[in-house]
This record gives structure tokens, sequence and C-alpha cells, in this order.
């Protein structure tokens, strides 16, 4: 099925061969960015850059791939400087935006609010985050950075460790690495454990999943260790906060305990929860992994723009 038109949602709305597809056009725009830096596939067309959370990463990748691209771009970069503040609400701000772009990239609070704006237009959406919700263009580069680290997707063992409840990178990794035989160690206190709606869905996919509180069991046997950051944002009782935060601390020492070539991966930002004299250690791949985050959404965008 082409891209074409495409909105990028949840990662449970790809197939094995969407993901493949996906992984064989972001090594292409890797190989662009190492030989020529700047391309002009996207030269005519204009994406909305709407950031109504904050964002490093996603935000500022996703205005790398626009210029990589020879495309340009229109921003809001905080929920305070758009008309959001006033109480206009997410379908009509994108209706406005629709006519002023080809394409919207969108990060904004609300679990399913990617989907209401998406409904509203007729040009391509893509899912920067969505409150708890999903986070579908950092799956897609966690899965470009697991087939570089690993040398490929199959029957991997994924520990995924943290903030599993509020955490949208592991809800949307665990769709996305789906289809690929993994099995999956979700690690985190109770009070945070993956969504039943998410367990029972790869469970009925026919992966092994195994739900623990002890971080030695995911360092034992996980290929890819998943750390997260316990979100304070996501909290509306500020003292379960601080209960929480420090329950999982990934050392130099407890790297080196586990599974040998073990790759450690962070969606970023992190906290507390790798201590500095992990990244140093070849089993760090955080920073190459947000890295990567611009060519997956040069991927992206020449796809769902139709030069891809
Ligand atoms: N990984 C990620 O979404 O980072 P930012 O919040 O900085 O975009």
């Amino acid at each position: 099925m082409s891209f074409k038109g495409r909105d990028i949602l949840s990662t449970e709305d790809l197939s094995k061969d969407d993901l493949l597809e996906i992984m064989k056009v972001t090594a292409k725009m890797e190989e662009l960015v190492r030989k020529e830096h700047v391309s002009d596939l996207l030269s005519d067309k204009v994406v909305a850059i709407i950031f109504l959370e904050p964002s490093t990463r996603t935000r500022l990748s996703f205005e790398t791939a626009v210029r990589r691209l020879g495309a340009r771009s229109i921003s809001v970069a905080d929920a305070k400087s758009s008309s959001a503040s006033k109480g206009e609400s997410l379908a009509d701000m994108a209706r406005t935006v629709e006519g002023y772009v080809d394409c919207i990239v969108v990060r904004q609070p609300q679990t399913g609010g990617a989907k209401i704006i998406a409904d509203a237009v007729d040009i391509p959406v893509l899912n920067g985050g969505d409150g708890s919700g999903q986070h579908p263009t950092q799956a897609l580069l966690d899965l470009y950075t697991i087939q570089k680290e690993r040398g490929t997707l199959e029957n991997l063992s994924v520990g995924m460790v943290g903030d599993l409840k509020y955490g949208r990178t592991v809800h949307s990794l665990s769709y996305a690495l789906a289809p690929f035989n993994p099995s999956y160690i979700y690690c985190s206190p109770k009070d945070l454990a993956m969504p039943e709606h998410v367990t029972s869905a790869v469970k009925k996919m026919g992966i092994t999943v195994k739900e623990t509180g002890d971080i030695n069991e995911a360092l034992q046997s996980s290929d890819i260790l998943y750390m997260t950051r316990i979100q304070r944002e996501r909290f509306d009782d500020q003292a379960e906060y601080e209960r929480l935060k420090g329950s999982y601390v990934l050392t130099r020492e407890l790297v080196q305990k586990g599974k040998k070539g073990m790759v450690v991966m962070h969606p970023l930002p992190r906290v507390d929860e790798i201590t500095t004299d992990v990244d140093d250690l070849p089993n760090a791949a955080y920073f190459r992994q947000a890295h990567n985050g611009v060519y997956l959404r040069m991927a992206l965008l020449a796809m769902v723009m139709g030069r891809a």
C-alpha cells in the first residue's frame, strides 16, 4: 500500500511490510545525508510542526528532516504561543493550518488528539506524541536503531523498564516490534505497569510477555534493554511521583552484569535512570538512537507526501 497521503498515528496501524518499507527508505535517507547533506525532494512543500508539549528531539529532528529535504516549515514550539491557550479546539486549529501547509506534525497532551486532528483534515498528519497514548515516530526510529545495532529485528528479547503506564514510547514499541517474533519483559513498579489493553493485544499476537518489578530479571535475558523515565508531568499527585521516581537506576556495573551484547536504549530525555558512566560503554545506544530520528523522519515526510 502506498504511503502517499497516509497519517502516521499509531504503530498498531502498520503492517510488517509497512515497517520494512519504512526501514528501507530510512536507510536510503541516511545514505543521502551522509553523501549529499541536502536534497530538493520536498522543495515545493511546507510542513507545520505544532508542539503543544515540550520537546527537544522530536521537534528538532523533524525541523532538521524538513531542511534536509529542501522543504520549509512553520512551527509552534510552545502551547502558550498558539491559540490553543485561548481554548481553540484541535479540530479548528487543524482545519485552519490545513490551508497553509502540505503536512502536519503534532505533539499535544490529549491521548487520541492526533486522531482528532487527522479526522479534521485531508493532508497527512504525523503524531509526534499524544499524551500517554502513542509516539509512533519514536518507535519507528527505535526499530531502525535496533536493526542497526543488532543486525536484525527478528527473535529478540526486549526488556522495557520504568514508567510503562504513561510511557507512550513503550506502547508504540510493543506494537511496532510485534511482527518480528519478539519476547517482552515488562519491568515496572506495580502502579506503573503496562496498560492491560497493550499487554493483552501483544499476547493475542502470540508474544511471550513476562511482567516483573525486578530489573535483574530484565538484565539477565534482554537483547535490548529499553529504559524509560518516570514522567513527573503525567502525575496528578506529586507525592506519588516522589514515591516512584528513582525506582530503577541503571549503572555501569549493572550493564556489565547484563546479557552479553545487550543494547541499552532510551527515548530520552533521561533524568537519573541511567547514570552517566554508562554513556561510554559500547552498549549505550541512546544518543545514536536520537540521531537516527532525523533519517526516520525524513523517510516518513517523503513517504506521506508521495516522494519516496
Ligand atoms: N524522545 C522524545 O520524544 O524526546 P523529546 O520529548 O525531547 O521530543
